[in-house]
């Protein structure tokens, strides 16, 4: 089965510091010669670090875009912007867009539905915050499948990555058993690969890569050194 190994930069790294992880991260990738139908890389820079996406063993994706070709969206970047560089992934829904910059389920539905129709692979991110999670499994489920509303969930190209609030830079990621029981209750309402994220690092990668329903992971902060990324990737096989 394959596993998805993704890196999202949120605002680290520059160009020139993405520029040298990507040569570092090719040539990796061409020496352990996993067969592209085993594990997908992709990593997300920033906006003004993305590069080309022509890597042989790996993609770019874009963090954010704004659901138009182009236009009057000061601080955003569209679609005619991205596709400039080869770019067709995106993250959609991450729980800083939600929190740190108001982004509602209508807005990230809009999003969804133009990168959709451009034919983009889709990481459709949702997570709950800690007092919902404290509520119980029910209160989770309803929390979860609200994030999901609008969403065409039979979209061939989406990825949906469960990333819990309260794991997602604290350096302590959700429990083995709440990872399981959680991707196990996605499983029910979607049939899109399921990745975790949430403070995924070397030392916990394997344990996380081998539970059921968990077909990879969405890493932030252990992305960022290609050393510790390189630990993550070897973890999936
Ligand atoms: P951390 O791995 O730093 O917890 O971040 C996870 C994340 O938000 C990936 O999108």
């Amino acid at each position: 089965m394959m596993k998805i190994i993704a890196g999202n930069f949120k605002a680290h790294l520059t160009r020139s510091q993405v520029d040298t992880f990507t040569k570092g991260l090719d040539s990796f990738l061409t020496d352990i010669q996993m067969p592209l139908s085993q594990i997908q890389v992709d990593i997300f820079p920033s906006h003004t670090a993305l590069l080309a996406d022509n890597f042989t063993h790996f993609h770019i994706g874009a963090q954010n875009a704004y659901f138009a070709p182009s236009g009057g969206f000061t601080g955003e970047i569209g679609l005619l912007q991205i596709q400039e560089f080869g770019i067709n992934r995106l993250i959609i829904g991450h729980s800083e867009r939600r929190t740190l910059f108001g982004e509602n389920q209508d807005f990230i539905n809009k999003k969804f539905r133009f990168y959709a129709e451009a034919g983009f692979h889709i990481y459709y991110c949702i997570g709950e915050p800690l007092e919902v999670r404290e509520k119980g499994e029910s209160a989770l489920k309803d929390y979860l499948s609200a994030q999901l509303s609008g969403i065409d969930t039979s979209y061939s190209k989406l990825i949906v990555a469960y990333e819990p609030i309260w794991a997602i830079g604290t350096g302590v990621s959700a429990s083995l058993e709440q990872i399981e029981s959680t991707h196990s209750m996605l499983s029910t309402l979607v049939r899109t690969p399921l990745l975790y994220g949430g403070s995924v690092k070397p030392s916990n990668a394997k344990e996380i890569l081998s539970l059921p329903y968990v077909n990879g992971v969405l890493v932030g902060s252990a992305s960022l050194d290609l050393q510790s990324f390189e630990e993550i990737i070897r973890a999936s096989f």
